[in-house]
């Protein structure tokens, strides 16, 4: 049996699994893995050398050039692509588009799959993602669905956005929040859904901190500690 301990956090963009997951993992004194960076290093690699990353074949024919690892520096994740620390450079919408139709390939699924899984061998973990309670862990300790509105979801990454100073308007991040939502809803392989066993969390109208308190309630009698 792993010594270790894994909670499984899945979700569509913006229902704030980041930072919900970020606060949860230090109260209880986890790493966060934050798979998305994953899929979101390769999409890089396919963004910085002009690759065609709309074709499978492509894709999958380039992936044994990159390699991906994350590590963590003070319970943060660091993601490495070839060797570089890329974390600061992912977050671009760019990034997070191709990442999201880089997903829908199997290769590119299998490829971060060892990655993610290999983490709990080394930590306990929150992880979150589109496929963690379904997929990567199915052993989890506890599985959690976090979902919002799509208008609430777009309003927060609109406000995190303009906090970066990330020039983009409303409208632009809701239709792009949708088609996210289409492309991950609806893929073949590993579509977003919730595990039968998975907590379903609304957090539409909620702030982080009663998010955060519900869920760390929740976990610790999960978790029975
Ligand atoms: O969580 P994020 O926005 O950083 O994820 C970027 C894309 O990566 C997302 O649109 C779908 C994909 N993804 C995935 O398919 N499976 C995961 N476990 C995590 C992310």
């Amino acid at each position: 049996m792993n010594k270790f301990k894994s909670i499984a956090i899945d979700g569509p963009a913006g229902a704030g699994k980041s930072d919900v997951s970020d606060i949860l993992a230090e109260k209880l004194g986890f790493v966060h893995v934050d798979t998305g960076a994953l899929y979101r290093a390769v999409a890089l690699y396919f963004l910085e050398n002009n690759l065609d990353y709309i074709s499978k074949e492509t894709v999958c024919e380039n992936l044994n050039k990159i390699k991906v690892d994350i590590n963590f520096k003070n319970n943060l994740q660091i993601v490495n692509l070839n060797g570089n620390d890329i974390t600061g450079k992912i977050r671009l919408k760019e990034v997070a588009n191709i990442a999201s139709l880089i997903s829908a390939f199997s290769c590119v699924r299998d490829f971060l799959l060892e990655i993610q899984r290999n983490t709990v061998e080394f930590y306990s973990v929150i992880m979150d993602g589109r496929d963690i309670a379904t997929v990567v862990l199915p052993n989890a300790d506890v599985k959690i669905f976090l979902t919002a509105s799509v208008e609430e979801r777009a309003k927060r990454r609109f406000k995190q956005l303009k906090e970066k100073n990330i020039k983009c308007n409303y409208n632009e991040v809701l239709n792009l929040i949708k088609k996210r939502d289409n492309n991950d809803f609806h893929r073949k392989i590993a579509p977003l859904k919730p595990s039968q066993d998975s907590l379903i969390y609304d957090t539409t109208n909620k702030t982080i901190d009663e998010v955060v308190n519900f869920l760390f309630s929740y976990i610790k009698g999960k978790m029975n500690c």
